[in-house]
Formats: structure tokens, sequence, C-alpha cells
């Protein structure tokens, strides 16, 4: 089985548990990372056209068209697209939704997007420059890349401990062995957007707020999100 059918497959497994988890309509960068009303990376998208890569159950999808965004979600999985079709019905908000691959989305034409934006779903690409030139790609000039992806300092730590499980400096698994993920340093990811032809204008690395909610969680333990930033997005222009 190829890297993406097997990725596939492992979101089509867990994705009933995924979309209970309480994902909020607003632009989200990752678990207790203040959201875009906050930070303001990216500004007004009142007639944008918008495409959110590995746009899941369609929430954030749902919030630039809410705030007057033209929006396309591309998504791997046939469940969170069937999911975020029938959420955005609800939110009686017009968006196309497209089951396939951010690795290639030949469906969207060169040049036509305004934005090109995703939220903690590149953990996922085998190959991120491919991504990052098929995003240069679908952007207008002077068009904006922002992203959000795990810190990849975040999964180099045990949840329970806090040691240092796995090197920063060799790309790899990102904590969960059952699952195919691919963590790469800060700099491999600012030279990928480079050699793609992106200026990168900014990196945030916020501070996650903890909620109780989370207190049973494995994955996230208070120390850890209180010494180390779960979340890392970068602002990148065409
Ligand atoms: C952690 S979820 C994030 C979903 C959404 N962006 C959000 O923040 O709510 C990661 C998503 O990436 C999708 N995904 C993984 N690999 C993908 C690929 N090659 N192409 C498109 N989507 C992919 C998964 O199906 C899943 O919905």
């Amino acid at each position: 089985m190829n890297k993406i059918n097997r990725i596939k497959e492992e979101w089509e497994g867990r994705s009933e548990g995924y979309l209970k988890e309480y994902n909020p309509i607003e632009i989200d960068y990752g678990p207790g990372v203040p959201n875009e009303n906050k930070l303001n990376i990216i500004g007004s998208v009142k007639n944008k056209k918008v495409l959110d890569l590995g746009c899941g159950g369609g929430q954030i999808s749902i919030a630039f068209a809410k705030k007057g965004a033209k929006v396309t979600g591309i998504d791997l999985s046939d469940k969170h697209i069937e999911f975020a079709k029938k959420l955005a019905k609800k939110h009686k908000v017009k968006i196309l939704f497209e089951r396939g691959s951010f690795q290639k989305f030949p469906m969207i034409k060169s040049k036509s997007q305004d934005i090109v934006f995703s939220s903690w779903a590149f953990l996922y690409s085998p190959d991120l420059k491919q991504v990052f030139k098929e995003a240069n790609r679908v952007l207008k000039n002077e068009g904006l890349f922002v992203f959000s992806q795990d810190h990849p300092f975040f999964h180099c730590f045990g949840n329970n401990d806090l040691e240092i499980k796995q090197s920063y400096l060799k790309s790899g698994s990102a904590g969960n062995p059952n699952f195919m993920a691919f963590r790469r340093t800060i700099s491999e990811i600012f030279n990928a957007l480079k050699e793609s032809g992106f200026n990168v204008e900014k990196i945030i690395e916020p501070k996650s707020k903890w909620y109780a909610r989370w207190k049973d969680e494995k994955y996230f333990n208070k120390k850890k999100i209180e010494m180390l930033p779960t979340t890392i997005i970068f602002k990148a222009r065409k």
C-alpha cells in the first residue's frame, strides 16, 4: 500500500472519534492556540478565494465562509468530507468540498486563489515540498500561504515524563508509532518554502492554553503544554 492510501485508511479508522471532538467553527490554528480573531495573521478574507488543505470536518472552512470568503476544502477522508458537507448545510454556507490529496490538486486552477490555508494537517505529508509547490501554483501573485502544524519540539518529548524521546535533528515519526506522520525540523520547513517560491514573512509559536478536558488525555500533559508550544504557524507569500 502506498503512503497516502495508508494515511487515508488510518484517518478513516479514527474519523468517528476525531469528529466527535470539540471543534468550534473558527479559524483555528491548533490545540489551545489563540484563534485567528486573536492572532490576526490573515486579516480580512471578504470576497477572497480561500483553499483549505486537509480541511477535516470543515469547521475552519465554514468559519472562513462566514467571514465572506469563497472557500474550497480538500481532505483525504471520505468520512470527513461527508461530515463537512452536512455541517456547511447546517450553517447555511456554500463551500466546495473535494475529496482528494493535498499532495496534488489538479482540479484547482493555477493562479486562482488569494489564500491557501492549512491547520494541523501537513504532518501527514510524505512530501512537503510537493505540497508547497502545488500551493504556489494555485496562488495568485502575492497570494498568502498560511499554515499551522504540530510544533516539531512537541513530539520530541514524552507525554508523561517529559524526557526527550526522539531527536529533534532527525526527521521522523510524530510520537504515535501507530500512525504514519512526518516530523520535520523548522529549518527543513522554512527551506522547503523558500525553494518552492515563497517568502516567509513570519513564524509564530504561540503559547497554548491548558483545557481541563485534556486531563485524561495521554497526548496532552499540563506541564508539557506550559513549557512547549503545541503548534508552529508559518505565514508566507508568493
Ligand atoms: C488533524 S486533522 C486537521 C483537520 C482540520 N484542518 C482542522 O484543523 O480541524 C488532519 C486532516 O488532514 C487530512 N489529511 C491527511 N493527509 C492528507 C492528504 N494527503 N491530503 C488531504 N488531506 C489529508 C486528514 O484526513 C485529516 O482530516
